[in-house]
């Protein structure tokens, strides 16, 4: 069962910050009918030197991409939302803490046209573990490959962090579920890996790592660009290029990254034990780094993270 979020604290909502009880929408919300909103996941560290949000400015700029996709406005700018941001979570009193905010069409009128709707705006924040269970940071994941492919970009425009393209999301998750594993791996319409519900993926051959390009219709992640960059110091070549299925299945390492996932392993798919069916070697130098550079204990990769 997955854990009910506390009912407690503040959320900033539309220029105020409310009781948690008091953040509510109509039901008659235009983002409610037809998914028209857009979002981030955030998460803010707690370290020895304080507490830091993860790539704030860029999570920030890929909900204002996002939104111009849709030609949504939102009606505040990027540097008053990257202050209510880290408001958010002082006034809410969390050293560490996942981080949401969101922009969707309010009520007005119902009608797929979103001309005169208001843009409403929240920013909320809670404690949160890791995503794929405590032991999967570790041990790895086992996952499926769904039946449900991702979204293209032909139908829409899939880089979009935006509500609405999670139902694609929430059916593989449903899958996956219902086949007793932990995550589903989505391919593209053309039969190439994508990723997963809300995450990237790599695998690793020969010390080599392979990881689906843009082209492949996923959301660009800002784990994965991260650990691209993590992956070229540590001195491992990074191709980004479409990957078959049966690629992956021979990986000698696969691994997830994104903001909830962090880099989780991934030691089964489709029944398949991929390489020694634990977290490998290179998983494990990437993830170390990751933890070392999100808990503020590298130097060189400080400007990623944004006291708060
Ligand atoms: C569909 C999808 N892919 C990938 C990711 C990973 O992106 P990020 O690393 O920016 O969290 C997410 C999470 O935001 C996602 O929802």
């Amino acid at each position: 069962m997955v854990e009910k979020l506390p009912e407690s604290g503040k959320i900033w909502y539309n220029g105020k910050f409310i009781d948690w009880k008091d953040a509510t929408v109509h039901v008659l919300s235009h983002g409610l009918h037809y998914g028209s909103g857009v979002f981030e996941g955030i998460r803010c560290y707690a370290t020895d030197k304080g507490s830091f949000i993860f790539r704030l400015q860029e999570h920030v700029d890929r909900m204002y991409r996002s939104a111009e996709l849709y030609k949504m406005e939102i009606p505040y700018s990027k540097e008053e939302l990257t202050v209510v941001i880290k408001e958010t979570v002082r006034i809410n009193g969390l050293d560490a803490c996942y981080i949401r905010p969101i922009a969707f069409y309010g009520f007005h009128h119902l009608g797929v046209n979103p001309t005169g709707c208001p843009v409403d705006c929240a920013v909320a924040v809670w404690r949160w573990g890791t995503y794929l269970g405590d032991d999967a940071l570790e041990n790895g994941i086992r996952c499926i490959f769904s039946s449900w492919r991702r979204i293209d970009p032909k139908t829409l425009p899939v880089t979009a962090k935006a509500t609405g393209h999670y139902l694609n999301s929430m059916l593989a998750v449903h899958e996956a579920k219902d086949r007793g594993v932990d995550e589903a791996i989505l391919l593209d319409n053309n039969g190439n890996v994508a990723e997963g519900p809300g995450e990237n993926i790599f695998a690793v051959k020969n010390a080599t790592l392979y990881t689906p390009a843009v082209e492949s219709s996923i959301l660009p992640g800002i784990t994965r660009a991260s650990v691209i960059v993590l992956a070229r110091d540590l001195g491992y070549e990074v191709v980004e290029k479409p990957i078959k299925k049966e690629e992956l299945l021979a990986a000698d390492e696969v691994f997830f990254t994104g903001t909830a996932a962090e880099v989780s392993p991934i030691r089964e798919i489709d029944s398949v034990i991929i390489g020694a069916g634990k977290r490998g070697e290179v998983t494990g130098a990437i993830q170390s780094k990751f933890f070392d550079v999100v808990n503020a204990r590298e130097e060189r990769y400080m400007a990623w993270l944004e006291r708060v």
